[in-house]
């Protein structure tokens, strides 16, 4: 595999996400031999089960995006201890018809921005449990929780601090590694 193509979805639709910001981030911070395209997850519409042999355009777009993707970065809010109700949908739709899921096997990465000092902990493990029934293969280590999040972003939503790259850096380095990984295949 020559370039590892990364796919960035952010779980927040707010303009002046911290979120969207992180991924911003990440694309600053890439190892060598790797890329990052973002996505948002605006024009997704209510998933509903009728719909699933017959899907929205847009919704059939996401569903390409996630399967051309060597890896998945995801950068998820927490709402009310848990993930956004905008990513648990787009997760739900992107992983039918049973069967025919664009998550199952793909490598991913978790890291959260919040505006509370836990920086997403409670999201993070939530969403983990998600990707368990996706059969993906996440990162577990570095955890990349910000907490905070007003004063590690500016106004502008650069990421400004330092500690907050590094980790943002080696979570997309071992993204990479495990996208290699599978990507190789079983050891014989
Ligand atoms: C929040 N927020 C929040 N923060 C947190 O640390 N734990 C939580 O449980 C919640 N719950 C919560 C619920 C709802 C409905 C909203 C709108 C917000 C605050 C949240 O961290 C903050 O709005 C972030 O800025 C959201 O991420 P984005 O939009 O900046 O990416």
């Amino acid at each position: 595999m020559d370039t590892i193509r990364i796919l960035g979805i952010a779980g927040s639709l707010r303009k002046g996400s911290y979120n969207r910001s992180a991924l911003k981030a990440a694309q600053e911070l890439l190892p060598d031999g790797a890329e990052l395209e973002l996505i948002d997850l605006h024009g997704i519409p209510m998933f509903n089960q009728d719909d699933e042999l017959s899907m929205p355009p847009v919704v059939l777009e996401f569903k390409r995006l996630i399967l051309a993707a060597d890896a998945i970065l995801f950068a998820t809010p927490e709402y009310n201890y848990s993930i956004s109700g905008a990513l648990k949908n787009a997760i739900d739709w992107a992983s039918r018809p049973y069967g025919k899921s664009a998550w199952s096997g793909k490598p991913a990465a978790i890291m959260g921005a919040s505006s509370g000092s836990l920086g997403t902990a409670r999201a993070q493990y939530h969403l983990r449990q998600i990707l368990v029934a996706q059969d993906m293969p996440v990162v577990n280590q570095p955890e990349v929780m910000i907490g905070n999040a007003a004063q590690r972003f500016d106004d502008k939503g650069q990421l400004g601090d330092e500690p907050t790259r590094k980790l943002i850096r080696a979570l997309l380095a071992a993204l990479a590694r495990l996208a290699r990984h599978v990507a190789a295949g079983p050891a014989a």
